[in-house]
């Protein structure tokens, strides 16, 4: 059995291709749908209805061009439109939190976990009930909203005095507590992971395990795709498309260091919603 059928990826602008990133990793195989909202980026400080509302015309968007999976590659939009979204569709619909969530629980070995993310995220609650099932029941994450984050990465800001400044400022929350693990909850983030680890070893005075979101999901969506029978077994031909609300020149450019290359194929689509 194979399934040829690309994988849907979408985030709010560049974030996502942390994961798109992660899973050509894992599924060299497979062909990459991804669609990036870059005209409406930020989702992170706009109301939980008009994040749904956002996340539901994407998806829909993915779907009608036969994917076989939709990877809702935001923490964001996971936090707010996740399960109702994946109820309405028969394909799998996997976001970001309950994997890196997971893989939190299991790697902390003192319970006291952190995290970042936009301030939409944070406000939802989704990673303290995540964690909760995960199986920490005892102690409350301790979170914190870093919302220049997105900003910066979509700048290719990610390194430097003026990120440093604003990594401490927000930091500056987890100094004294126990925390022996951060998840980065927003998947612009993971560009700004030297600068995030750095300044919290400086701040705490002590190592803190730093994770992100794209190599837990890419597992999950194998997990998914192999329960399935829907793996695309042939090894070559597999393709990567690019679509975004916005100008694609600026997406291809800012999205160029997530992936290390060039990126090609970016096409320009409107989203009814
Ligand atoms: N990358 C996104 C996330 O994981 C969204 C950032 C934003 O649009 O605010 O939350």
């Amino acid at each position: 059995m194979t399934d040829h059928r690309p994988i849907g990826v979408f985030d709010s602008g560049v974030g996502g291709l942390t994961v798109l990133a992660a899973l050509r990793e894992v599924l060299p195989n497979e062909s990459l749908l991804y669609l990036g909202d870059t005209a409406r980026v930020p989702y992170g400080n706009k109301g939980a209805d008009t994040i749904q509302r956002y996340a539901r015309g994407a998806v829909r968007f993915l779907v009608e061009r036969d994917v076989k999976a939709v990877v809702v590659a935001c923490n964001t939009a996971s936090a707010y439109a996740l399960p109702g979204i994946a109820d309405e569709w028969e394909i799998p619909i996997i976001g970001v939190i309950e994997p890196v969530a997971n893989a939190a629980v299991a790697s902390s070995r003192s319970g006291h976990i952190g995290v970042i993310g936009t301030r939409a995220t944070v406000r939802s609650g989704a990673y303290v009930r995540a964690i909760e099932r995960a199986g920490q029941t005892h102690i409350v994450p301790l979170q914190q909203p870093c919302p220049l984050f997105v900003p910066l990465a979509e700048e290719g800001w990610t390194q430097g005095p003026i990120v440093e400044a604003v990594a401490s400022e927000y930091l500056s929350a987890f100094q004294g507590s126990a925390i022996d693990t951060l998840i980065l909850g927003c998947t612009h983030y993971p560009l700004l992971k030297v600068t995030i680890t750095q300044t919290l070893q400086r701040l705490m005075g002590r190592s803190v395990e730093v994770l992100d979101s794209a190599t837990a999901t890419a597992a999950y969506v194998q997990e998914a795709l192999r329960r399935q029978k829907a793996l695309r077994q042939t090894e070559s031909n597999a393709s990567v498309v690019y679509f975004v609300t916005d100008e694609p020149q600026r997406f291809a450019d800012t999205g160029a260091p997530y992936l290390n290359e060039p990126l090609e194929h970016v096409e320009h689509i409107d989203l009814v919603t």
